[in-house]
């Protein structure tokens, strides 16, 4: 797996989306589309991204019943993207099933598991969520359970790379949000750390939305986060 960062293309449409990565001229960032961007422009955006020649995670963190998460997946694999994803906290029977659905239409997408979202801090986990366990104890049995259903990696945050390359292997993939330019508002993310000690702590990827799509200089600020974090 190569270090990369991935730009979270968070926009309500495809003429948006597209204005954006005009202004990288001939480069071709990774990107992340999400619900807000697939909801608005559907599996055409995925097609004219990929046209385009780019990456593309999908960031549709599926969360259901296994069988639902299984066909899901098997129509999802007919885009070819690079990566997708599931919320672990679906289980293992629901991760199999996406493992099954994916690679039933011929995918070889790096398929990851949320592990918890990096807006979610340890007191809500403990108070809203209910769940007994520290944040670490439950992304490192969460990305344990992932890796048993044949995942390729999580969705963490970059303080929590090291505990799951320790106990899932290096090779197991941490992509990681919850990723700010020192000095950029930390909004409504938690677990947040800099491009550069995502790279210290380990991190395969960094997925940077709001530091990069709301900078003043969107290519000066990719660019910054590709010398912290790559070069
Ligand atoms: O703007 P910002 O850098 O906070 O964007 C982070 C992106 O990563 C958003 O698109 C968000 O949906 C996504 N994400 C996250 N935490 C996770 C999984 C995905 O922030 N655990």
């Amino acid at each position: 797996m190569g270090k990369d960062v991935i730009i979270a293309c968070d926009f309500s449409s495809a003429e948006d989306t597209l204005n954006f990565l005009d202004k990288f001229e001939g480069k071709k960032p990774f990107v992340k589309i999400g619900m807000e961007l697939f909801y608005a422009g559907g599996p055409e955006m995925v097609k004219t991204l990929k046209a385009r020649g780019h990456k593309i995670f999908l960031d549709l963190k599926l969360h259901d019943i296994p069988n639902t998460v299984k066909k899901a997946m098997s129509v999802l694999a007919k885009l070819d993207v690079d990566m997708t994803n599931v919320h672990a906290s679906g289980a293992c029977k629901m991760m199999e099933a996406a493992v099954e659905g994916l690679r039933s239409n011929g995918s070889d997408a790096v398929l990851i598991a949320v592990t918890q979202l990096t807006s979610t801090s340890e007191e809500q986990l403990h108070e809203d969520l209910l769940v007994g366990s520290s944040m670490e104890e439950t992304v490192a049995h969460y990305a344990a359970n992932a890796k048993k259903s044949g995942l390729n990696g999580v969705v963490c945050s970059p303080l929590e790379s090291p505990v799951v390359h320790a106990n899932c292997g290096a090779d197991f993939v941490t992509v990681t949000p919850g990723v700010r330019l020192a000095g950029d508002a930390v909004g409504d993310q938690q677990r947040v750390t800099t491009p550069a000690k995502a790279k210290e702590l380990g991190s395969d990827y960094i997925v940077v939305g709001r530091s990069i799509t709301a900078a003043e200089d969107p290519v000066a600020a990719y660019e910054r986060c590709v010398a912290e974090f790559v070069d």
